[in-house]
């Protein structure tokens, strides 16, 4: 029957206990192997911050995100409470500049960018633009806003404002870019404008989320990991700094402060294991991989994120439609409720195309609990063009995405579990376990137990994290499942979002290289 088809096919993406922990061990393999030499799968890049906030910073800062699929200016007051308010104006980056033939293309956009930001918000900043465009000369009395720039992308960074391209990731391909300096690509276009902007600090998303984090909810032992599960996926912690051995023996490193004896590294875990030794590798990933613009790479990423997820679920479906013997969307559907009327695919439909099905309508799967999963048939005649969908096919639907979601939660956790292991820090223990309840702790989950010092912190963001139904819990299913963490290991992990963070880590950073800059603030 269809049911069974569909149970076989879901099966597929199982990943189930074994997997996991034998991924982990990898990691943390991978994860140390990176830290030492250059070139390895997971880059685990230096990224010249040696210390995470405190919530007592303050200022106005600027702060501009490329992710992947959006692109966000904003200035950030700095309370120095741990709040902030944030103003800020969003683009989709228009698909034709992800694929442009030279960077200038897609910088000189991110620039007009900011100047609309600063005429329509900081008037202030702006007012003395048009008349050094005419002069040429800057006002004696014209404030720089140092801006954080959010670049979510591979960049080997050799200092806080300076880092070359190593490679695009996410469906962004301009061979130009490879190689260059991004904050200088992005500072030449800001100057052509003549803008009272300087591109302060370089900034990873995954970086970004974790100083916001850590900003807006210090703990006693600060927040260990920021981790991006949305186009696409990634993570940044803090090392210890004698670890990061490829940085410390470095002749040519740029300067950093070695004070704290730490520094924040991305690992770029999106390449996480690209030699596939312990991925999970169905028919459908192979597909994906081989069609995509960079086959072999992001092999972690392409089964974890928002980019990728949807077109598993495609490819998966397309098996069952082309299926000659129990074919989906397929049926006559008089025993239904739509009596006399006949499933449809219409050639129109999306399913038939690369990336066609997008990553929202595996929220919309396991988020439909309706009888016979109405909005789930809904969404598959408004937006995909299928029409009259039986109940016996929108269940087979339902089935095959969350099997795909989950797989994608479960090796969330597998980077998460190699993170905590690999840093010591379930080894830290206060030992003082309470009772009380601590405030913004879901007393529901029994992490009452755990004391406040003994939390490990984990800041998230990304539109998967945040839309999936139960990722979370997914991801906690697994880390139980580990045995070098177990359910009182997953009781001390503590994962909140930090919605938009990066912009607001990117302000911060800046801060910190404004003051390096000039010590006598
Ligand atoms: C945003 C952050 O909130 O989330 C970006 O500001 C980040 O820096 C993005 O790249 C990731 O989510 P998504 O779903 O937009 O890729
Ligand atoms: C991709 C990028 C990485 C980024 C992540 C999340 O993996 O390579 O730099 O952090 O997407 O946006």
């Amino acid at each position: 029957t269809l049911a069974d088809q569909a149970k076989r096919v879901a099966a597929e993406f199982d990943f189930e206990k074994d997997a996991v922990n034998k991924a982990v061990k990898e990691f943390i393999r991978e994860m140390d192997e990176g830290l030492q030499q250059e070139g390895t799968e997971m880059s685990q890049i230096p990224t010249y911050v040696t210390a995470v906030p405190n919530g007592t910073e303050k200022g106005l800062y600027m702060a501009v995100d490329l992710g992947g699929t959006n692109f966000r200016v904003c200035s950030i007051q700095l309370h120095g409470n741990t709040t902030f308010s944030l103003t800020q104006s969003k683009v989709a980056i228009p698909r034709e500049l992800m694929v442009a033939k030279t960077s200038k293309e897609l910088f000189s956009f991110l620039a007009k960018q900011i100047e609309l930001f600063l005429k329509a918000h900081h008037e202030e900043h702006y007012a003395g633009t048009l008349k050094r465009r005419e002069t040429g000369n800057m006002e004696p009395d014209q404030e720089i806003f140092n801006l954080g720039f959010t670049f979510s992308f591979p960049v080997n960074q050799i200092g806080i404002n300076k880092g070359m391209l190593m490679r695009w990731t996410k469906g962004f391909d301009i061979q130009d870019a490879i190689g260059k300096d991004v904050c200088a690509l992005l500072q030449t276009e800001i100057d052509e404008l003549h803008l009272p902007v300087k591109v302060a600090a370089l900034v990873n998303d995954t970086v970004g989320t974790l100083m916001a984090r850590s900003y807006t909810s210090p703990g006693k032992t600060g927040t260990l990991l920021g981790a991006i599960f949305g186009t696409g996926t990634n993570g940044a912690y803090v090392e210890k700094l004698s670890k990061v051995t490829k940085l410390t023996k470095d002749q040519n490193a740029g300067e950093y402060d070695k004070s704290t004896g730490e520094m924040i590294v991305n690992t770029e875990w999106g390449s996480f294991d690209n030699s596939l030794r312990t991925l999970p590798n169905t028919p459908y990933d192979v597909e994906l991989d081989k069609n995509s613009v960079n086959p072999g790479i992001q092999m972690f990423e392409k089964r974890v994120s928002g980019m990728f997820l949807g077109e598993l679920l495609r490819l998966a479906l397309l098996k069952l439609v082309k299926d000659p013997a129990v074919p989906l969307f397929a049926d006559d559907n008089s025993s239904s409720n739509d009596v006399h009327s006949t499933t449809q695919i219409h050639d129109s439909s999306p399913i038939w195309k690369q990336w066609g099905i997008d990553t929202s309508f595996l929220s919309t799967c396991a988020g439909d609990s309706s009888p016979g999963y109405r909005m789930l048939r809904q969404t598959l005649d408004k937006e995909y063009d299928i029409s009259a969908v039986s109940a016996e096919d929108a269940e087979a639907v339902r089935e095959i995405a969350g099997a795909i979601g989950r797989r994608a939660a479960r090796l969330a956790a597998v980077a998460i579990a190699g993170i905590v292991i690999n840093t010591g820090r379930l080894n830290k223990t206060t030992g003082t376990a309470t009772t009380e309840q601590k405030s913004g702790i879901d007393l529901s989950r029994g992490e009452v137990e755990v004391a406040d010092e003994d939390m490990i912190d984990v800041g998230v963001d990304g539109s998967l994290v945040e839309f999936y139904p139960n990722f979370e819990e997914h991801i906690r299913e697994a880390l139980r499942g580990v045995p070098d963490i177990g359910e009182q290991g997953e009781k001390r992990v503590r994962i909140g979002i930090a919605k938009d963070g990066s912009g607001v880590g990117a302000a911060l950073i800046a801060l910190v290289a404004g003051k390096v800059a000039s010590p006598q603030e």
